[in-house]
């Protein structure tokens, strides 16, 4: 008898909406996983040969709908790329239909979504995530690494950065509120994140001014405040306005970390700045793909029913983050509760 280990079978993917981002970075980091397959995509009805487009390259099926494709027994796990507005709807049909998901960020855009979700893995046992690409970059470990060996001292304020710009009568979804445009739910999901992971806890209350480029019909610049307690804040601005940032900085009692490029791509190495008293120093990070990381960990998360890196908790705490800030722009700046009710960590 052979003492050859059993092989493990591939996680089969499917993706819902033949994206041109995902075309160039998910798929390919899909079929570039051990352990993973890309197999299906699926566009809206009439739109098929876009699928197949997509599909080509890997090999994968072409669905005709995304009902289609989570009936299909070839598919283990869906990737949801659609509107913002489409992500509680199709993430919760494809746990329905027994499939593990990871959803496109924000997964929802507001806390019952993300109650929608969770109540939905729990019925099906099935493992979803919302996808913040980023948090996968070393990078990002090497920071929480340097703040929890003390290099900075105690954590105080968090200032982050995230902009790209988007060209006005572009057709993009960012610039169409039905589809949960604007920079809130776009861009600045990832300057909210950023204190919220390093905090390890949502801030108690916001205050933010969004503001439109003439003609926007949605937000298309923000700048924000958010009071942890004790002490402890953070500042963030993000924008679909303002040429590219991902910019993030740790300041402590002792010193400061900067991550310069926080969305860092697969051929650009990390470079981290600590500045203390005794100086300042700089370390790169080497190259690394996040996305391919995050489709490994998700991939691993499902073969061993481990936790997952982006828990639902994170999740629904970005949520109701984000609708605090709506809520308080609104309210022209008035500060906004926001907090979970658990104790700061000491
Ligand atoms: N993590 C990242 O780096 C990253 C980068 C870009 C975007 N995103 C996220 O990915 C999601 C999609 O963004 P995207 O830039 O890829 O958008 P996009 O290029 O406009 O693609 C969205 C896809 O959704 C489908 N769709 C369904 N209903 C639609 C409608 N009414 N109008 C337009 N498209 C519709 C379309 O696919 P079919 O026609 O094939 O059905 C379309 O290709 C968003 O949630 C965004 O936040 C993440």
């Amino acid at each position: 008898m052979s003492n050859a280990p059993t092989p493990v079978p591939a996680l089969r993917w499917g993706v819902l909406g033949a994206t041109s981002y995902i075309a160039t970075h998910l798929m390919p980091a899909v079929a570039a996983t051990p352990g993973c397959e890309l197999t299906a995509v699926a566009s809206r009805p009439g739109r098929t040969e876009r699928a197949a487009a997509a599909g080509e390259p890997f090999g994968a099926t072409a669905h005709p709908g995304y009902a289609s494709l989570l009936a299909d027994p070839a598919v283990d796990a869906v990737y949801v790329a659609l509107p913002n507005t489409d992500h509680v709807e199709w993430t919760v049909r494809a746990l329905e239909a027994g499939k593990h998901v990871l959803v496109e960020k924000p997964m929802a855009m507001d806390e019952k979504g993300c109650a929608r979700i969770e109540a939905a893995a729990e019925a099906s046992s099935r493992t979803v995530m919302e996808a913040f690409m980023y948090r996968f970059h070393p990078q990002q470990a090497r920071a929480a690494e340097l703040l929890a060996s003390g290099a900075i001292g105690e954590l105080r304020v968090v200032r982050a950065s995230f902009a790209f710009a988007i060209e006005s009568g572009s057709g993009n979804i960012r610039l169409d509120p039905a589809l949960g445009g604007g920079a809130t739910w776009d861009v600045g999901c990832y300057a909210i994140d950023v204190p919220l992971y390093f905090f390890a806890q949502a801030p108690e209350r916001v205050s933010a001014r969004f503001s439109r480029r003439p003609a926007a019909e949605v937000d298309t610049s923000a700048v924000a405040t958010m009071d942890f307690g004790r002490g402890r804040s953070a500042v963030v601005d993000y924008s679909i306005d303002y040429g590219p940032r991902a910019w993030y900085e740790l300041q402590g009692t002792h010193g400061t970390i900067t991550v310069r490029n926080a969305w860092a791509m697969s051929g650009e190495d990390g470079v981290l700045t600590v500045l203390t008293a005794d100086g300042v120093r700089e370390e790169t990070v080497p190259a690394a793909n996040h996305y391919q990381l995050q489709v490994a960990h998700f991939a691993e998360a499902v073969r061993t029913g481990s936790g997952v890196r982006v828990p639902l908790a994170d999740s629904r705490r970005t949520a109701r983050v984000g609708e605090s800030l709506v809520a308080s722009a609104a309210a022209d700046g008035a500060p906004v509760s926001c907090g979970d009710g658990s104790p700061a960590p000491q």
